[in-house]
């Protein structure tokens, strides 16, 4: 669907167009806003296009307003960018994954539908979402119970009896009870999810679609598009997950905070066209960000499933009716672990230690010099402080361009202490690597070097303070 000029003008007018966007019914006689916004009766199924590996090569040029990349090879050849997707079709090594590309004893439209019954018990609809964790029985039942038409009961039973010895039940239940506390953790009981849906339908469902797939209508040349949340990937999080946990399902890295959600609502993400709700209340606020986890979490459910089902690995078994049932209920229990994680992982921030205007400045200078030097390199990807156009792919296969620093204009905060945290975790998604390692040897109560680097930051959009700079240091330029 090519964006209608109706589309556009709604997102131009927001917030003033708002209630009347997609939605027909404005005749209610109910007086409250959210009266005329239409529900999904359903979540719409996944047949897009899933990016399942880094891509490799760099994108040549933005695309067209429209067309994110995956749609345009989607569309292939009906696209206006067909260089873009071929670049997307011709990626070595399968990166990309179509959910609807069937193929006889691995993946048909019944397991497709399958996957679908399951995400309506566990999670609900628009109207009554929910995240059901199943109960421990099921749990146990789906996991083992595999009946085989081609034997007897005898045998069905002597294989269970042997499969239940094997099984690791500890280390299950212990996984069980976790995904159980992380439920109530994040807030996601019934009454607050549906209260969060309405919030939702009325401010965000419009840039990012019924299930948080994102809408390609607001894919703006130049632009990120509005996230899509069912990778379970986000890139202004204060959370940095020990590396040397064993690793869940696809992982907790890219999970963020609570506290980071409700930044990125509060505050919206400058330089971008995602906006500061700044006057939601704060049970609305509360409520959304427990509506946008539930999205996130139902999402990567069925990403980790489709996956795994439409492409399994040597060791796999097909994934059909019970095998099909345990794969989706490990993977529900591993994303509500590695949200778990997340939360109780926050980035350590060090003491800022430069309590006069001087040391900020001294600061700032060793700043430059790292932001030049091998080990940090940023100049490698933000060229010309990042004037210098730079594409790349990012999770979602659609395009990053790293920040222009010299704009002061920040996503993810513009506190140092927001910096602080992009520099240490760096932003996976759009591949800009974490700097932590770099910390190793660093003096505690003198100015860490991501300090350093935030002074410099801070520094670099203003003129005087560059000026300043250069008279401290004569090594210092910026042309
Ligand atoms: C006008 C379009 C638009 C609207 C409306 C909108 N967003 Fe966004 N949102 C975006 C865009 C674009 C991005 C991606 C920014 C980026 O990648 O840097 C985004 C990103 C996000 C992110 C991801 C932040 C991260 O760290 O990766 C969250 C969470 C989010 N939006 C939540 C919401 C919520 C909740 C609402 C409603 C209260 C909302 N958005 C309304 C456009 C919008
Ligand atoms: C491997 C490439 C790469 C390197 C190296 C890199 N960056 Fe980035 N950086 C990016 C990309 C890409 C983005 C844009 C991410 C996005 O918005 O999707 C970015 C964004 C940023 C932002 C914006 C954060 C926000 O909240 O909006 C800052 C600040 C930043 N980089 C600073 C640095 C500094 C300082 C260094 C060196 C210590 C550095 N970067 C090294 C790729 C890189």
């Amino acid at each position: 669907m090519i964006p209608s000029r109706f589309t556009l003008v709604c997102v131009a007018l927001f917030p003033i167009t708002l209630a009347g966007c997609g939605s027909n019914d404005e005749s209610s006689d109910d007086p409250s806003p959210t009266a005329t916004l239409s529900v999904p009766t359903r979540y719409p199924a996944r047949t897009d296009l899933m990016v399942v590996k880094p891509l490799s090569t760099a994108p040549t040029r933005w695309y067209t307003a429209g067309f994110p990349p995956l749609r345009s090879l989607r569309l292939f050849p009906n696209t206006p960018d067909q260089d873009i997707a071929l670049e997307l079709k011709n990626q070595p090594g399968k990166p990309i994954l179509d959910p609807t590309a069937y193929e006889p004893e691995v993946w048909m439209p019944s397991q497709a539908d399958q996957v679908t019954r399951l995400l309506d018990a566990h999670f609900g609809t628009p109207a009554s979402p929910t995240v059901r964790i199943p109960a421990w029985d099921d749990v146990v039942t789906t996991a083992i119970v595999r009946l085989d038409p081609e034997k007897g009961l005898g045998a069905n039973l002597k294989a269970a009896r042997t499969a239940l010895g094997k099984w690791p039940w500890d280390d299950w239940r212990a996984d069980w009870n976790t995904a159980n506390s992380v439920n109530a953790e994040l807030k996601l009981d019934d009454a607050t999810l549906a209260r969060g849906s309405l919030v939702y339908r009325r401010w965000c469902m419009q840039c990012h679609g019924p299930s948080g797939a994102g809408d390609p209508a607001h894919a703006i040349e130049g632009g990120p598009m509005p996230r899509d949340y069912r990778l379970g990937v986000f890139k202004f999080i204060t959370a940095f997950p020990p590396s040397d946990l064993k690793k869940k399902g696809l992982g907790a890295s890219g999970k963020p905070r609570r506290d980071d959600l409700k930044r990125t609502v509060r505050n919206g993400l400058d330089g971008s066209i995602m906006p500061a709700f700044s006057s939601l209340t704060e049970q609305e606020l509360e409520d959304v960000v427990s509506y946008v986890i539930h999205l996130s979490i139902r999402g990567e459910t069925e990403f980790a499933t489709l996956a795994k089902g439409v492409s399994p690995g040597d060791e796999d078994p097909i994934f059909v009716g019970g095998e099909l049932d345990w794969l989706f209920m490990q993977n529900e229990l591993f994303v509500l672990i590695n949200w778990g994680i997340a939360a109780k992982n926050p980035i350590p921030i060090a003491p800022e230690n430069t309590p006069t205007e001087a040391d900020r400045r001294k600061s700032a200078v060793r700043g430059y010099k790292l932001y030049h030097s091998t080990a940090f390199g940023c100049s490698s990807c933000h060229g010309d402080y990042g004037r210098q156009r730079q594409l790349k792919w990012d999770k979602w296969a659609t395009i990053a361009q790293p920040r222009n620093l010299t704009l002061g204009v920040y996503r993810g905060g513009r506190k140092g202490e927001d910096l602080y945290a992009r520099l240490y975790g760096g932003i996976e998604a759009s591949g800009m690597n974490p700097f932590h390692p770099q910390l190793a040897g660093s003096t505690p109560g003198q100015p860490d070097k991501l300090w350093d680097l935030v002074h410099f930051l801070q520094a670099l959009p203003d003129p005087n303070q560059r000026r300043r700079m250069q008279e401290l240091d004569r090594e210092v330029k910026f042309e």
